[in-house]
């Protein structure tokens, strides 16, 4: 499984890069919005760190519009891929900017039928959100399974970002189903290296080794 880091902070995307486990990165407006940096320098920077697909996101919602966006930020970088909000206006631009083999990310993905109508259209990755899916009751991860067993079912060029992913268990359970990608914030990745048994296992092999030294 891949896995992308879902933040815009520079400073974590460095040091999660440096451990050798991240294949790319997802923003939106809200990651963006919170790092107070300027927009087009923030995904050029991260492509200069991240050699994977740098997921940067429209804020038009006309297809026309959101095409024009999506041309500019293809510009930055050739990592970039264009995140495209679902809706009717979303399928058209995304069509449209596949059709000038520019990647999309199709986001605010929440069923396996968006999913389908997603890939047709022609987007490179589909983002369903497992998180919000949870918070209204749902089973996130089982959607985002069934957005994966739909697009693995036929010969689409499209891969599955498990997006909104909130703890390790929801890691975990994208790994168990074969989900192709799962996007996850820096401290998810970092309580995915955490064990009890880890730490006092050091602790005990330093104490001896200490001991066996004195
Ligand atoms: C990633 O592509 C999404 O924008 C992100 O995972 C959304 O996460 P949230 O539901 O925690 O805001």
């Amino acid at each position: 499984m891949q896995i992308f880091l879902d933040t815009a902070n520079i400073e974590e995307i460095r040091q999660a890069a440096e451990l050798g486990v991240i294949d790319g990165v997802t923003t939106n407006p809200s990651l963006i919005a919170k790092e107070k940096r300027d927009f087009i320098a923030t995904i050029r920077e991260i492509c200069e760190i991240v050699d994977g697909p740098i997921s940067a996101e429209v804020i038009s919602l006309n297809a026309d519009e959101m095409v024009a966006e999506g041309r500019k930020l293809a510009e930055i970088h050739e990592n970039v891929v264009v995140k495209v909000p679902f809706t009717r206006d979303g399928l058209k631009a995304t069509y449209a900017l596949s059709q000038d083999d520019i990647d999309v990310n199709m986001t605010l993905i929440f069923s396996p039928n968006q999913a389908l109508l997603a890939a047709k259209a022609g987007a490179r990755y589909i983002s369903p959100f497992a998180g919000r899916l949870d918070d209204i009751g749902q089973d996130g991860i089982a959607i985002a399974s069934q957005c994966q067993d739909i697009i693995s079912s036929y010969d689409y060029d499209t891969e599955i970002i498990a997006a909104s992913i909130r703890h390790t268990q929801h890691v975990f359970l994208c790994a168990q189903e074969g989900i192709d990608i799962a996007t996850i914030p820096f401290k998810v990745l970092l309580q995915m290296m955490k064990h009890p048994l880890t730490d006092i296992g050091i602790e005990q092999f330093l104490n001896d080794w200490k001991n066996a030294n004195k």
